[in-house]
Order: C-alpha cells, then sequence, then structure tokens
C-alpha cells in the first residue's frame, strides 16, 4: 500500500512530507544519537558496531510543502544521526574513535530503490554504498531471517535496531518480531502501526480473523462485538492492542506512541520495542526533553505517549488543547503521582528491591524516566517512608538513590500506617 506522499519516481519532485512524518522523523534521529551516546559514555571504548536496518526505507527524500525545501527520508537520517554521534563520542576521547556502523535499507517499490539509490549517490554518504550500506529489494519479512544471520556475524552483541516504518498493519507480524527479539537479545524495533486502519477494518467477518491471525494478534468475533456495543468502542481495541504487543512479540520493554494526522484524522502507534529497560528509559526521557511535541494520554489503563499535529507548537505556535506535556506542569503531576502510588507498590517487599529492578518492573506503566523515580523515592526516603540502602544493605543511604543497585526498602515503622 502506497499513496501520493510515499511514491517516488526519477525525475519528478519528490513526495510532500506531512507534520506527523516530520515529527517522527525527529524522534528517530534524537533516539539514534542518544542511543549511541548512552552506550558509548565509556571514554576508554574506542569502537562500536551497530547495525541499522530500515525495512521500509522509502525513496530518501521527501519536499517540505512550507518552506519548499529538501527533507531527509529515513535512510539519509540515520546516516546523519551516526555522523553527528560518531562526533560527539569523539569529543571525550583522545584516541581515534570508530563507530562502525552497517546499514541495510530494504524498500519492495523498485522505484523508490532506484529513487533511494539516486539519494545516496548524490550524497556524501556514495562511498559507503556497496560497503556498509547496501540496498535491497523486496519485502521486509522475506528478508528478515538472513538479517539476523547478518547482524548474528557481526559479533556476540548483535546490537542492531529494525526501523519498521510500514504504512499500514500488516507487513510487520508479530511472529516475526518475536523471532527478531528471541534471536537477538540487544535489537530493538520502532514500528509504525496503522491503529486506526486496524480498528475500521475490524469486522465479525472470517476474513477479520484470517488478517488478525496473520498479523498475530487474536480479536475473536466476540471481542469486536462487545467493543462494538460500547459507546468507546475504539479504546477498547486499543486497549487489546496495548495489551497484547508486549504479550505478542515477547517485548520486555515497551512504549507506545500515538501519532495523529489531521489531514487523515487517523491515529498510528510509533511502537518502540526492547529488550532493556535502559531503552525505554532512553525514549521516555527524549519526550521530556522534546516536551513540545509529545502529549501523554491517560493516567491510568491505556498510558499512551503521542504526537498530535493540533498540538504542534511547530505549526501552530501555541498550545491548543489541555493535557499532559513532558513540561514542567507534567513533571509536577508525575511527581506528586509517584508520590502517592510508589509506597503501595513497595508496601509488600520487605526484603527490599535493587532500584534497577523496580524501575524495570514499574516503567512500562508510566511516562517517567529513571531520574524522576529516583527523585520521588529521595522524597519518600526523607518522610521515612523508604529506606535506601547500598548494595549490601548495611550502609544507609541519606541522599536517595545513587546507583541502580541500590536497595529499596519500605520502612517497618510506617509501613504500619499504610493501607
Ligand atoms: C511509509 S513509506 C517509508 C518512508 C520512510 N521510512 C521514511 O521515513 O522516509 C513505506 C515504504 O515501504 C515500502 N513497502 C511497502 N511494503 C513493503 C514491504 N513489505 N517490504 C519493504 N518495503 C515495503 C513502500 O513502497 C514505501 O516506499
Amino acid at each position: 500500500m502506497s499513496d501520493e506522499h510515499h511514491t517516488w519516481k526519477i525525475g519528478s519532485e519528490p513526495p510532500i512530507i506531512r507534520p506527523h512524518s516530520l515529527a517522527k522523523h525527529r524522534v528517530l534521529r534524537a533516539y539514534l544519537e542518544r542511543y549511541v551516546a548512552t552506550l558509548t559514555k565509556n571514554p576508554r571504548q574506542d569502537v562500536f558496531r551497530l547495525t541499522l536496518v530500515d525495512g521500509f526505507a522509502g525513496g530518501g527524500k521527501y519536499t517540505d510543502s512550507r518552506s519548499g525545501d529538501e527533507r531527509p527520508g529515513s535512510p539519509i537520517i540515520m546516516l546523519e544521526a551516526m555522523e553527528r554521534a560518531a562526533e560527539i563520542a569523539q569529543q571525550t576521547r583522545s584516541k581515534p574513535f570508530n563507530l562502525d556502523v552497517n546499514y541495510i535499507y530494504i524498500e519492495k517499490n523498485p522505484e523508490a530503490l532506484e529513487h533511494l539509490r539516486a539519494v545516496l549517490n548524490a550524497s556524501k554518504y556514495a562511498g559507503l554504498l556497496g560497503n556498509q550500506i547496501r540496498l535491497l529489494d523486496g519485502e521486509f519479512v522475506a528478508l528478515a531471517p538472513n538479517i539476523i544471520k547478518l547482524v548474528k556475524g557481526r559479533g556476540r552483541a548483535g546490537r542492531v535496531i529494525f526501523v519498521l516504518d510500514q504504512c499500514g498493519y500488516t507487513d510487520v507480524p508479530f511472529p516475526t518480531l518475536r523471532s527478531i527479539l528471541h534471536t537477538l537479545p540487544n535489537a530493538e524495533v520502532i514500528l509504525t502501526f496503522a491503529t486506526d486502519f486496524l480498528i475500521d477494518y475490524l469486522s465479525e467477518h472470517a476474513q477479520t480473523q484470517r488478517t488478525a491471525e496473520k498479523v498475530g494478534l487474536s480479536m475473536p468475533p466476540s471481542l469486536i462485538r462487545t467493543a462494538k456495543e460500547a459507546r468507546n468502542w475504539r479504546r477498547i481495541i486499543q486497549f487489546s492492542l496495548h495489551e497484547q504487543i508486549p504479550h505478542q512479540t515477547g517485548a520486555k520493554f515497551y512504549t507506545p506512541f500515538f501519532i495523529r494526522s489531521a489531514d487523515s484524522h487517523r491515529d498510528f502507534w510509533l511502537i518502540h520495542l526492547s529488550g532493556h529497560y535502559r531503552a525505554r528509559d532512553v525514549m521516555v526521557g527524549l519526550h521530556w526533553e522534546q516536551s513540545t511535541d509529545f502529549a501523554h494520554y491517560g493516567r491510568s489503563g491505556l498510558n499512551m505517549l503521542g504526537y498530535d499535529e493540533r498540538r504542534d507548537v511547530n505549526l501552530t505556535s501555541q498550545k491548543m488543547l489541555p493535557g499532559f506535556y513532558f513540561d514542567d506542569t507534567a513533571f509536577a503531576s508525575s511527581h506528586d503521582a509517584l508520590l502517592d502510588q510508589l509506597p503501595e507498590k513497595l508496601y509488600d517487599l520487605s526484603d527490599g528491591m535493587p532500584f534497577g529492578e523496580l524501575f524495570s518492573a514499574l516503567t512500562n506503566e508510566c511516562p517517567v524516566t529513571a531520574e524522576i523515580m529516583k527523585n520521588v523515592l529521595g522524597d519518600l526516603s526523607k518522610e521515612g517512608i523508604v529506606e535506601v540502602r547500598d548494595k549490601t544493605a548495611t550502609t544507609t543511604r541519606r541522599v536517595g538513590v545513587q546507583h541502580d543497585t541500590d536497595i529499596i526498602i519500605p520502612s517497618r515503622q510506617k509501613r504500619l500506617f499504610l493501607p
């Protein structure tokens, strides 16, 4: 399925990029830079090996209708982000640092692939084509097993990020993601999923069952029937998706962002899947930083992070709708909510739990970073509700959590007064 916004032809003007795609590109660029920065903190490390897979690469270039400027597509954004990440890593090192990245770009439309080749050939990255950059003509799912082998062949760490920007919701079945995440424990996935298209399509007919099965979802007719009887039926289906995605993909950590397109009035989800809580922390931290673009929906239940064109200050010059933004107000309300909720979560942990494990257990539920949670635990410790001790549990930390191994213990006296 491709549309006028994703149709490339050599010699024709590149397609117009829509604001929600620009927002998606901002997240991608920032995440890739942050990912490398996080994993290359140690200045003694002089090489970092990574594979970036763009499974739905497109033609490499767009036109911005507002300025008439050219805008890079995701394959070029990956190259630019890695160039910047290498510069940043070099700043803290005296010896040369080698950011050794292989790029695999897959595109099933031959005209789009040729357009991408031409864009790369005309760019400063032309010399990488055929060496570090491979262009593959075909469908992502069919090529996935070979890509897994290629990544495994590059070394034990198997660091790889799959950017899977499908147009609908059927081209990246969850069993394929499960096999990637299972075989490559350090793999991460950034997946586009056209939630509203799926919801519009759902019916009690047998074809829906076949499609859901292909995607790897369970959408029994009884669920669809019950959901459709409810006033907020879209929400019910979204909630079921929200619960099924980490389960069906086997991802330990999961962050869904919604992206609302003003012109199609349809929500997409940009889903981040990973095997480590720090990866999720980096993604959520990035949203706190880019506080103008993203909003978080719902304090409980379906905890969604999202982008809404109507709230994009770059377009509207003002925040139009009330909501949870990753700003000072959101910071204060998250802090207060956690101050309320954490003691209850900690109540049963009489032996305590290392901070890393605690954050890892709760992180999928809330849009806060490790820093915010440490802050709240610091306050709870000042109030005597919890104790923070070092990993041997012998030294009490008066200043709050210092390391992920520090142990959080609910204090005995205060436990008597908790519900
Ligand atoms: C949304 S566009 C990609 C945009 C690109 N990621 C970017 O941000 O610049 C999706 C692209 O995937 C291609 N495509 C569709 N189905 C595919 C499949 N099964 N495997 C690989 N490519 C596919 C389409 O031809 C289209 O160019």
